[in-house]
């Protein structure tokens, strides 16, 4: 059988209308805009309201991204979501996206792993592409996260924005798409970031709010973004020179400088918008790429490295081209032709 690979040959996003700025929380909250730049880089991020659930914010960047690949939802062949914190326990979003998109009776399910949810989607995806299983698979990182937020937690309230971001990945027998991954979790520090549902056993009392302590999600953040890297690096076969940009999870952009510091490299070489958007959980990678590609900051053809940390705990890093480099830029050999001597 030939080796398979996949390319990516959609993207898109949605954003909600509502812009929150900074500004507009210190009106609300014991905080101020100098505080929140500078301790997270965040200026302004989107709120979702009430029309905005996760499976229609999901739904609307899945279309975009048919959209813009040219693509019928009656050609896809799966669908996998990336969420944490959905409207219901039951049906997934990936099942109300299948509906309102009008794809085929096709496989459809989330997948929970905290802010790594679309790390652990696309690795995922990856596998059915390479396998034969499947050929066409939308991927997408959906969250509406500000509704879980209690307004008078100053430190988890300020951090996050709504957002979603999908991707379509398709088969192909021309060298791309995943070179490596790395995926990990660590359940011994389930209490650094979590939210309790309203059947929830234990802290009930805590009630249904993200909860989470901040200096110990930056410590271990700030390590493992950096080993993550390099672990992905690894299983490519691949250095960071190979890679033209890294996506991180935006979470706070201290983290990303303790990393890049960590790795030894620029700042110029991650993709942020964090400033935008604050962070977005499972959608903020798909949001970045995103931006990236759109603006052309990234070329569709580019190695990136997407890496993300999140509630579990859970980690995990990919390293991808994109898509095919054109054959005419392939370097090729140059039959080597004897000088004959004088
Ligand atoms: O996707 C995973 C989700 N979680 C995260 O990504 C969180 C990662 N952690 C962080 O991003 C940072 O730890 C925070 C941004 C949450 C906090 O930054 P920090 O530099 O760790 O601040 P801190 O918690 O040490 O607090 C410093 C001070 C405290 O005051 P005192 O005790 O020094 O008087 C806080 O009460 O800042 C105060 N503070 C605030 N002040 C103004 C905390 N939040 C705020 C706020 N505005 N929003």
């Amino acid at each position: 059988m030939r080796k398979r690979y996949g390319k990516i040959v959609g993207y898109g996003v949605y954003t909600p209308n509502k812009i929150v700025t900074n500004f507009d929380l210190e009106k609300e909250w014991d905080t101020s805009d100098e505080w929140i730049v500078q301790r997270s880089g965040i200026r302004e991020r989107r709120f979702a309201t009430a029309d905005e659930p996760t499976h229609v914010m999901a739904a609307r960047a899945a279309e975009h991204a048919l959209e813009r690949a040219g693509i019928a939802a009656t050609d896809l062949d799966l669908i996998i979501v990336g969420t944490c914190l959905t409207e219901y326990f039951t049906p997934s979003v990936a099942c109300l996206v299948q509906a309102a998109i009008g794809a085929n009776h096709i496989p459809a399910y989330d997948i929970s792993a905290g802010c790594t949810g679309f790390i652990y989607s696309l690795s995922t995806a990856y596998q059915f592409i390479e396998t034969g299983a499947f050929n066409r698979i939308m991927v997408i990182g959906a969250e509406n996260i500000t509704r879980f937020l209690e307004k008078g937690d100053r430190s988890t309230a300020i951090l996050f924005g709504d957002a979603a971001g999908a991707v379509i990945i398709e088969a192909t027998d021309e060298p791309c798409g995943l070179h490596g991954f790395t995926l990990g979790s660590d359940g011994s520090d389930q209490d650094v970031i979590r939210m309790n549902t309203s059947s929830g056993r234990d802290n009930f009392d805590e009630g249904h709010y993200i909860v989470f302590q901040g200096q110990r999600v930056f410590k271990f953040a700030s390590r493992v973004l950096g080993k993550a890297c390099n672990q992905a690096l690894e299983s490519a076969g691949l250095t960071l020179d190979d890679v033209d940009w890294i996506i991180p999870h935006q979470a706070n952009v201290r983290i990303i400088q303790s990393a890049a510091r960590d790795m030894g490299i620029s700042m110029d070489r991650f993709v942020i918008n964090i400033e935008k958007y604050g962070n977005t959980s499972s959608a903020s990678i798909p949001l970045a790429l995103y931006e990236g590609l759109d603006s052309g900051k990234i070329k569709p053809t580019d190695t990136v490295m997407m890496v993300a940390f999140g509630a579990g705990l859970t980690w995990g890093a990919a390293v991808l081209q994109l898509a095919p480099k054109p054959v005419a830029s392939v370097k090729q050999a140059q039959p080597k032709m004897a000088i004959p001597a004088a």
